[in-house]
Formats: structure tokens, C-alpha cells, sequence
């Protein structure tokens, strides 16, 4: 069994010292163990590089949540890919449903975030994941299907081998609906077949699917448990240093009952 990841998408929360007392938390959070999680906090554009020098000391990740579809040049308001990087992010969350929703990102707008990120050798964390509508009229499978299709199947292996995906269902985001095991646990082996399908089952295995929606320390381990779930992408409740860590021993619980 692979490792798990854990990542923390903070959206549009903290402000400068909120962020530098949860970094802060995070870090001796993790401070005395030996883990085999990768972790990744991916707080607001201004906090990156605070993240960045706080990781140094410790054993997690940095990651943005957005970037822009454009290189550089007169886009104001606009980070590029580019500064992400020289900022200290490695990974980066696009697509999620907030900004397909909100801000009308369309899939030729994340074409070309995975794009740009990829050119600066950032990992993008792609989410996925069906409406409740989609649910109720039992069209999950294909949206995502869909989506896959749409936005990540035209990538040659070598690059698709670099994408984290995760599998978000709209429904569960921020509404304290947790998906159940089962039905995290059918999407994402729905997932991993189409990626087969598509590539090869090398591929396929290796390949990161993480669980987003209402995901906490309460729920996490019969989540991550679930043969097809690589760990989690965490909203609300990786604002809180001691849940975000119960939540990373859940997926060394996982780890070492493997
Ligand atoms: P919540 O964990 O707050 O539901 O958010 C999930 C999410 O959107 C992570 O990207």
C-alpha cells in the first residue's frame, strides 16, 4: 500500500497572524512524529511564503489553491505559475468546485492552469466531483467521467503521472454531509478504472485520489481506510491545528494497519 497525503485548503480564511500561529501549531503538531503522510498546507496567495520558510523546520508541504490561466504580462490581480513557485509551492489546487462555481472557471481555463503548473514543475491538485442534483439523478459517475474526459485525459502519461486528483462531491463541501465510505469508496475505484482505461494500471495505482467534503477527525479514518482513498483534502476543519493532526494520525493509523 502507498503512503497517504493529507492537505489543507484553508480557502479564504486567517488573517497574516492567525496564519503564522496555525503554521506554527501545525509544525509542532508534527513535530515528534515519525510519519509516513505527506502533508501538505495550502493556505491564502499572501501567506505562502510564511508557510514556506515555517516548513523548512518541519515535515510538511506548501501548496496555492488557484493560479492563474495566464503566464505573465497585464493581468492584473492575476499569480502566475511562476511566482507560485518562487514563492515556495510546490503543489497547487485547480478546479475546485468554489472557483468553477463562483468564478465561472471554465474547463479551457484549467487546461491551461495544469498547464502552466506543470511547466513550473508545481503539482496540481485537480478536483472533481458531482452536484447534488447529479447525485440524486444518479449521473455521478458520468459527470466525473466528464470532467476527466474534459479537462485532464488529453495529458501524455508522464505528465498525467504528476496530477493529484480529488474527488470532491459538491454536496459534501462545507455542509457537514460527509460522503460514506462506500460511496467515496465506489467513486474513487470508478476513478482509478478510468484512469486505467485510459493510461495503464501502473498508472492507475500510482496515482493520488484523495477525498474532499466535510472530511474530519471523526470521519477520516473509515475514509481513508477505504482501498481506493489515498488520504484527504481538508476544508474546514484543517483550520483548527489539533483536528488537522488527528486527522493526519488517522492516515498513519491507516499506513501501519497495512
Ligand atoms: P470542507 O472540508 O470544509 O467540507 O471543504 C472541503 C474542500 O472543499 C476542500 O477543498
Amino acid at each position: 500500500m502507498k503512503n497517504k497525503i493529507v492537505a489543507g485548503n484553508w480557502k479564504m480564511n486567517t488573517s497574516f497572524s492567525e496564519a503564522e500561529d496555525l503554521l506554527v501549531a501545525i509544525a509542532e503538531g508534527i513535530n515528534d512524529m515519525i510519519l509516513e503522510t505527506d502533508i501538505i498546507v495550502c493556505p491564502p496567495f499572501p501567506y505562502l511564503e510564511m508557510a514556506a520558510d515555517v516548513s523548512e523546520e518541519s515535515g510538511f508541504l506548501v501548496g496555492a489553491q488557484n493560479v492563474s490561466s495566464e503566464k505573465a504580462g497585464a493581468y492584473t490581480g492575476e499569480i502566475s505559475a511562476t511566482m507560485l513557485k518562487s514563492a515556495g509551492a510546490d503543489f497547487c489546487i485547480v478546479g475546485h468546485s468554489e472557483r468553477r462555481i463562483h468564478f465561472n472557471e471554465s474547463d479551457e481555463m484549467l487546461i491551461k492552469k495544469v498547464n502552466n503548473l506543470l511547466d513550473e514543475d508545481i503539482i496540481p491538485i485537480f478536483c472533481i466531483g458531482e452536484q447534488l442534483a447529479e447525485r440524486e439523478s444518479n449521473k455521478q459517475f458520468q459527470v466525473v467521467e466528464n470532467q476527466l474526459n474534459n479537462t485532464l485525459f488529453h495529458l501524455p502519461e508522464s505528465d498525467f503521472e504528476r496530477i493529484i486528483i480529488a474527488y470532491e462531491p459538491v454536496w459534501a463541501i462545507g455542509t457537514g454531509k460527509t460522503a460514506t465510505p462506500q460511496q467515496a469508496q465506489e467513486m474513487h475505484a470508478h476513478i482509478r478504472k478510468l484512469i486505467e482505461e485510459k493510461y495503464n494500471l501502473k498508472t492507475a495505482y500510482s496515482t493520488y485520489i484523495l477525498y474532499g467534503g466535510s472530511c474530519n477527525s471523526k470521519n477520516a479514518l473509515e475514509l481513508f481506510a477505504c482501498q481506493d482513498v489515498d488520504g484527504g483534502l481538508i476544508g474546514g476543519a484543517s483550520l483548527k491545528a489539533e483536528e488537522f493532526i488527528e486527522i493526519i494520525n488517522a492516515a498513519e493509523t491507516c499506513i501501519k494497519n497495512n
